[in-house]
């Protein structure tokens, strides 16, 4: 068998032109541009290059984008008084402090700092907490991606069981929390794989839906996968100047039913999400829109 192609980059596409739609309509109504705020500490060449794209998805589509850049020698205190004086700076709807930080700054104080109003990345423990709770205001970016790639492309998501490989606070543990609730996309049995699993193998192979989220290239390969198994690969990694999943694709696509390249599968997805976040943070803070934690 060989698998369909998961399109990413003309899903993204779609749901951009939608996005931008109703930040139009936004802008219409209250006269205001969402307007994005990017903190970038350091030299990261990786993360330089996801914030430029960042910076231009929000400009094709009607958001403002503002790039804060700092030198790798910013001090925690430093970058914690940047972070609170975009909290309080009404201009700003969204924060996003880019990771990873240099390693003598705490990531998890600094992100505890920012305004959960104005959290787009959805890191901040009350953001998590609403998220488990199923009644968010924000959707991380990542996981959010997945999802809609899956209801996009068709993707029968309910009582499906789901195996994600990965349990990072970014994408494996929102993704699962999001996949088993209910709503559209989700209701999945969902078994979260990391470094200590026995029996990965066997686990995945049982997978309808197999998500690949651990960071090591070609992770996954044919024999953990069923045959007819859709794979999404949230891997990007960097061998010999050449951008790799965490899936042997060139194997994996010969077994699975559908599967997400890379470049052009998660990726372009997590982008769009970040849009319809920044919409939805300059919503909460210019139109108090009552969301749902609030009853
Ligand atoms: N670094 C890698 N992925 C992400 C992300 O989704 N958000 C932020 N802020 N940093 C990242």
């Amino acid at each position: 068998m060989s698998a369909k192609i998961i399109d990413g980059k003309a899903i993204a596409e779609k749901l951009r032109q939608q996005i931008a739609v109703d930040v139009a309509a936004f802008r219409e109504r209250t006269g205001i541009v969402p307007h994005l705020v990017a903190v970038l500490v350091g030299d990261d060449p990786a993360s330089a290059v996801y914030v430029r794209n960042k910076h231009s998805a929000c400009e094709k589509n009607g958001l403002r984008s503002t790039l804060h850049k700092l030198p790798a020698t910013t001090s925690q205190e430093e970058l914690l008084a940047v972070v609170r004086q975009l909290n309080d700076d009404r201009d700003v709807h969204g924060i996003l402090v880019q990771l990873p930080l240099p390693k003598h700054i705490r990531a998890d104080v600094i992100l505890d700092a920012v305004n959960p109003r104005k959290d787009v990345d959805c890191f901040h423990p009350i953001n998590v907490g609403l998220l488990s709770q199923g009644r968010p205001w924000f959707l991380p970016c990542t996981p959010h991606g997945v999802q809609q790639l899956l209801i996009e492309t068709g993707v029968p998501v309910a009582g499906a069981h789901v195996v994600v490989i990965g349990r990072s606070d970014i994408v494996g543990k929102p993704l699962a929390l999001m996949l088993m609730q209910k709503g559209p996309g989700a209701n999945a049995t969902v078994t979260v794989c990391h470094s200590q699993t026995r029996n990965l193998v066997e686990i995945a192979r049982s997978a309808d839906i197999l998500v690949a989220a651990i960071g090591q290239a070609e992770f996954v390969t044919p024999e953990m996968v069923k045959p007819g198994a859709v794979v999404i690969d949230v891997g990007i990694n960097r061998v010999a100047g050449k951008l790799v999943g965490d899936v042997a694709f060139a194997g994996v696509s010969e077994i699975a039913s559908a599967i997400t390249p890379v470049p052009g599968g998660v990726g372009p997805m997590t982008i769009t999400m970040l849009l319809k976040n920044t919409l939805t943070a300059a919503e909460l803070a210019t139109e108090g829109r009552r969301m749902k934690a609030e009853g």
